[in-house]
């Protein structure tokens, strides 16, 4: 008897001693995991440059580790074409700003982290003569850094959750995205309470400008000429291109519309704001469910409906931005009639009849472009804002459809202020602009 317990004693010995070898190795397990993860994390944060002054990063490590890790992974592969635009793109914003300043940590990818008196000194202490816009972030200011370089300061006027993601979501996807149809950031500042976005600055400001000049006081009528249009539609084609198709996971921009695509002094376009982007599904067909934000008039209807968001929800906006660009007209205008208030509504019956299309054309074009181009320009666009967004095109196609359409693509100076032209013809009242 007394044997048997000492042996029933002694199994229970060794079953806990088992279970304690076993907890013991997968402890162990778990620690490689760990250090094989943080390693990971460490080699891409280094390869950004950003562990160079973790004190000077915007967000506090942390909290980056922990409520980004998965998208920090993710983003180690993000990148995966465009490595030459990448190239071309590096070094851009690689000088440091000195006049005897605090030190900038320079990025190699040339995203620097200014502080808030750098760039108080750079806009003039952020006086009314130097603003360029207003947008929902906060004012634009125009600016000069101590090189010489021009930029457009970005100050976020409403500090909050929203504001602090869109600052975050900017910088993280601007500072790993390159491409020569996006716009590029120079660098931030996180100092304080200060938010401020720093970018290269567009001579010409955004397309909308140009679109309905004295939008405010009526009257205007665009110098935008027939060509310009079609290399700006081009671009801009381009930017979404490689924001949905050439990166992995894609991005949904979210915002696409005329006033976030800035025209350089040559009137070259690129694609800016993405402090509404959002990381697309991986899956083909895939959707990401997300409140529903972006403009009045550009928002896809299923986008609008369900809070569904693909690329294509994007693609509908393009087709507005094209509308845009063929009609003259804004998006939503209430002083027009009830049927020529919303743009996609009242143009799409006259988009695909090839012998109406005319009728829809900014009269400011009038004598610029064929009929043949015209009514291909016309297609696309029904294309991208028709109802069902499965039936909408990839922007890889509209890109190919509209190369034929673009001359003097090579040419850098294709398209200099000479180039501009008014209406030869008197413009038809009902078509002048938004306040005609
Ligand atoms: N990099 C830049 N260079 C020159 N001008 C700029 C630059 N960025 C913005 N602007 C000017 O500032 C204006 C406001 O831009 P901002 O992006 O803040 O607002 P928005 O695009 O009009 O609206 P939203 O906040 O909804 O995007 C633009 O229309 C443009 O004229
Ligand atoms: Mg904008």
């Amino acid at each position: 008897m007394e044997g048997d317990n000492k042996r029933e004693e002694g199994l229970a010995l060794l079953v806990i001693m088992v279970l304690a070898v076993l907890s013991l190795a997968s402890l162990l397990v778990a620690f490689s995991y760990y250090c094989y993860i943080s390693n990971k994390v460490a080699k891409h944060l280094k390869s950004l440059s950003i562990s160079k002054n973790f004190s000077s990063f915007p967000f506090p490590l942390p909290s980056l580790l922990s409520s980004n890790l998965p998208q920090l992974l993710r983003c180690c592969f993000l990148v995966k074409e465009g490595k030459n635009e990448e190239r071309e793109m590096v070094g851009r914003g690689s000088h440091a700003v000195g006049g005897g300043e605090a030190p900038v940590v320079v990025s190699e990818r040339g995203v620097q982290v200014f502080t808030y008196r750098q760039l108080h000194a750079a806009t003039g202490g952020f006086v009314k003569a130097n603003v360029v816009g207003h947008g929902s972030f906060g004012s634009v200011y125009r600016g000069v850094l101590p090189d010489g370089r021009k930029i457009a300061v970005k100050l976020m006027d409403r500090p909050g959750k929203q504001g602090e993601e869109e600052f975050k979501m900017e910088v993280e996807l601007l500072t790993r995205l390159r491409s020569p149809y996006l716009l590029g950031l120079i660098g931030h500042c996180s100092d304080g309470g200060h938010r401020l976005l720093v970018y290269e600055f567009m001579a010409n400001g955004g397309l909308q400008e140009h679109l309905y000049p004295n939008s405010g006081s009526c009257g205007g009528i665009s110098k935008l000429n027939w060509e310009t249009r079609m290399r700006i539609a081009l671009e801009a084609a381009k930017g979404l291109e490689y924001l949905h198709e050439h990166v992995a996971p894609p991005v949904i921009h979210r915002d696409f519309k005329s006033s976030n695509i800035l025209l350089d002094k040559d009137f070259h376009a690129t694609v800016s704001d993405f402090g509404l982007a959002k990381l697309g599904s991986d899956k083909a067909g895939g959707h990401v469910s997300t409140r529903v934000l972006g403009t009045q008039g550009y928002v896809a209807p299923e986008y609008a409906l369900t809070g569904h968001l693909t690329t294509k929800s994007d693609v509908y906006s393009y087709g507005v931005v094209l509308l845009e660009l063929l009609t003259g007209r804004v998006p939503v205008d209430m002083e027009r009639p009830p049927e020529e208030r919303v743009l996609v509504s009242w143009a799409l019956p006259w988009l695909t009849d090839r012998e109406k299309v005319t009728h829809i054309m900014d009269p400011a074009l009038e004598g610029q472009y064929s009929g043949k181009d015209a009514v291909q320009v016309a297609a696309i666009a029904a294309m991208c804002v028709q109802p069902e967004a499965e039936y909408r095109p990839l922007m890889a196609d509209v890109v190919q459809s509209l190369v034929p359409l673009v001359k003097n693509r090579s040419t850098t100076k294709a398209c200099n202020s000479s180039s501009f032209h008014a209406s030869k013809s008197p413009a038809k009242p009902e078509y002048g602009n938004s306040c005609a």
